[in-house]
């Protein structure tokens, strides 16, 4: 089978390749998946790359250990001796990235916990574009930051993977909802339904002067306690990643924080699959749609994470693979 490689760290278009690999057979739990689609994630740029270097830890110090491709959508082929969830044929969908990676491939092994059901309603290449952003929009808004009707939302990063999905599920609690991203994503994002945009380069979101119920932040770059001041008596400040350096501060304060306020300071660790049922029935009913870039070919995947990096993609980065 085909098969995307990245054997040492570097650019994405001189360190991807496409090889020949042997179809891997399913251990006990697990499940042989024929892929249908994958898509590019902040996973991929970060790995092929080795940064930022801090990963590296858990990438492979001097090279990847890892393989990349973290969400999928597919049939599966076959069944491990004691893999009940599924029978041969079936359609599935997931981020497998709990249980390992490796979707830019023809087939994968995996875990059958790594993946659910994919409802009839969704096309396959809308199953593999929904389960890492839509989840980790869905449980930082709804599981930590506790989002009620008609507050007032931020979302830091707005026009990203996360961002767009993310005001959807504000919207569905008709919250006032303020994206923060770059000049060239305002005309998009103000289309897609943000009351309001601020372009970060001009605007810095903690010193304007307005408060905000819960801010949803996809890039946290910024001292932890200037959140503090964005945020109403009872607001709540979600991140699900950034600069390495700020996630540490944030962890600390988050729990310094309640001694002396009733503003909270939060930070996702994103449970995969959790909460995916609920986001395949708003789609399925329409009340919420992802917007795909692709489908593209698995042979572009160097050209693929690059074209992520560079943010010239508009919604997520699809991959079809035929065979
Ligand atoms: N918590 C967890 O367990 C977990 C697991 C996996 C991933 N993650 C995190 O999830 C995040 C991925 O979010 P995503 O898929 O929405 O990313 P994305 O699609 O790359 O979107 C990020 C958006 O932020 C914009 N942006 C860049 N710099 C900014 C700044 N200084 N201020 C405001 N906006 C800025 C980007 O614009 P440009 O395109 O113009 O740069 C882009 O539109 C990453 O931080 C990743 O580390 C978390």
């Amino acid at each position: 089978m085909k098969a995307v490689k990245c054997e040492i760290y570097g650019p994405p278009e001189k360190v991807v390749r496409i090889t020949e690999v042997a179809i891997p057979s399913p251990k006990e739990n697990e499940v042989l998946i024929k892929i249908h689609a994958t898509t590019v994630n902040d996973y991929d740029w970060s790995l092929v790359r080795g940064k930022p270097y801090i990963y590296r830890i858990f990438f492979g110090l001097f090279k990847p250990k890892h393989t990349l491709g973290m969400e999928l959508s597919g049939t599966v082929a076959a069944l491990g001796a004691k893999a009940t969830k599924f029978n041969i044929g079936d359609a599935v969908m997931g981020d497998t990235s709990n249980y390992g990676f490796g979707s830019f491939a023809e087939y994968i092994s995996i875990n059958e916990k790594a993946v659910v059901q994919k409802p009839q309603a969704l096309s396959f290449e809308e199953a593999a574009a929904i389960p890492h952003a839509s989840c980790l929009a869905l449980q930082a808004l709804r599981d930590l930051g506790k989002i009620k009707e008609d507050q007032k939302v931020l979302i830091n990063g707005g026009g990203g993977g996360v961002g767009t999905i993310g005001l959807q599920i504000a919207k569905l609690y008709n919250c006032e909802v303020t994206g923060v991203d770059s000049q060239e994503k305002v005309a998009t994002m103000t289309s897609l339904g943000f009351d309001h945009v601020l372009d970060y380069k001009k605007v810095n979101f903690t010193k304007a002067g307005d408060r905000y119920d819960l801010i949803l932040d996809c890039k946290t770059n910024k001292a932890s306690l200037s959140y503090l001041k964005a945020l109403n008596p009872t607001g709540r400040y979600v991140s699900i990643g950034g600069k390495p350096f700020n996630l540490i501060g944030l962890l600390l304060w988050g729990k310094l924080v309640p001694l002396f306020s009733s503003k909270r300071l939060k930070i996702l660790a994103l449970k995969s699959n959790i909460g995916l049922d609920y986001i395949c029935d708003l789609l399925a009913q329409q009340k919420i749609q992802c917007q795909i870039d692709g489908p593209y070919p698995l042979e572009d995947a160097g050209r693929l994470i690059q074209y992520f990096g560079e943010g010239k993609h508009k919604g997520k980065i699809v991959i079809s693979i035929k065979t």
